[in-house]
């Protein structure tokens, strides 16, 4: 018989011991299940089931939050997060919260911007290679020798970007702010232009709401990008009237062919808003199954795409990360000084709706193609 090697066993050591499900665990957790029993077949529960009973447990004992991202899969979104959210919210929440730690259910950008907003608290995220390829496409340094070539030009940098590239930026801002955040720093820094970084196709996509003139940075999101104009054509011949909402991390041409375009969260209230009979949700495939489970009536058509970053957070991962308080995301301490006061700015804005991305015009938009 030929040799397979190891067997295929997910890629963290820990998730091999595997908890019992006993008659404790159940009754700690039966009534989870219902929330999620439309999305989660009844013979994976016994896996899942141990797992959510420790952390919540030792949630309570350690007085620890989980903030959990909307791309974290249902059983993660539902039964061990505190709080949930896009990453705006995850941010807000991070800001008040009175637990002494905060476990991170999302990527290593997001527990900094936690870890920036509470210096004083231990944030935790169960896997450090949750990274992201915005955040990892541009440094501080860039920004640096960007600000020298468009002086006076405020830095709006969106928080997929990590803790030096917030440190230099005026204001950061999220999907569902961009486009009031760009005017606001247009008018507050006396600039017809914004330094916008460092996604490109968010760029354009807010370029396309404003007059503000924008150059921004070539950076691009792995899962939204691959999304086409072409493919939502195709799931509309497949599925007469079907819905089409997409995520502005797309490219315009992908914004151009949907009904709505918004932040996570701004998709999640779409459909809880309209309750439209089909929907297609052109993001992370997680986001599908958790809507999904808050709108019964609604059926979800689902062509997505894997993060591969929020799906290295898992149950046992966060157990992990509990029970061993790893891994602790640490910053210097002038960093956090810095990169606070554009979050916070972002945060304070008085904000009287989400960024809307009908596509009233389709300007240029300068993308920088290498590091200056
Ligand atoms: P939201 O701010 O819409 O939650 O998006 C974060 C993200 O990483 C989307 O890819
Ligand atoms: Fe980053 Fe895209 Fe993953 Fe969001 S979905 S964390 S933007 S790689």
């Amino acid at each position: 018989m030929p040799d397979f090697g190891e067997p295929f066993i997910g890629d963290n050591a820990k998730e091999t011991t595997r908890l019992p499900y006993t008659k404790e665990v159940r009754e700690k957790t039966d009534h989870l299940y219902e929330r999620v029993a439309s999305v989660i077949p009844e013979i994976e529960w016994p896996a899942h089931a141990p797992y959510i009973a420790a952390i919540n447990d030792l949630k309570n004992e350690m007085n620890a939050v989980i903030l959990a991202h909307n791309y974290m899969t249902p059983e993660i979104f539902n039964c061990v997060g505190d709080f949930a959210g896009d990453s705006l919210q995850l941010a807000k929440e991070a800001a008040k919260t009175d637990a002494d730690i905060i476990v991170q259910a999302g990527v290593h950008f997001m527990a900094e911007t936690s870890k920036i907003l509470c210096p004083e608290k231990t944030v935790l995220i169960p896997d450090l290679r949750a990274g992201c390829s915005l955040a990892s496409s541009i440094t501080g340094a860039d920004v640096r020798l960007l600000k020298q070539k468009y002086p006076g030009a405020p830095v709006v940098t969106y928080v997929n970007t990590t803790a030096d590239v917030k440190a230099e930026t005026d204001i950061c801002c999220t999907s569902s702010n961009a486009v009031e955040v760009v005017e606001y720093a247009a008018k507050e820094w006396g600039s017809d232009t914004v330094l916008f970084l460092p996604d490109q196709y968010l760029a354009k996509n807010v370029a396309a709401m404003t007059d503000v003139k924008i150059v921004t940075w070539a950076g691009a999101c792995e899962v939204h990008e691959r999304f086409t104009a072409e493919d939502i054509r195709e799931i509309r011949e497949g599925r007469p009237g079907v819905i089409v909402l997409a995520h502005p991390e797309c490219p315009p041409g992908v914004l151009a062919e949907a009904d709505f375009a918004g932040s996570t969260s701004g998709m999640s209230n779409y459909v809880k808003e309209n309750q439209p009979d089909h929907v297609v949700l052109i993001t992370e495939c997680s986001m599908s199954d958790n809507v999904a489970l808050e709108n019964p009536n609604v059926n979800f058509v689902r062509p997505c795409n894997l993060c591969p970053h929020m799906k290295r957070i898992t149950l046992p991962k966060i157990l992990s990360s509990l029970q061993n308080r790893e891994f602790e995301v640490t910053i210097p301490a002038d960093i956090i000084e810095k990169a606070r006061r554009p979050i916070e700015r972002m945060i304070d804005l008085p904000l009287k709706r989400q960024s809307m991305y009908n596509h009233q015009h389709a300007p240029e938009v300068a993308a920088i193609e290498a590091r200056v």
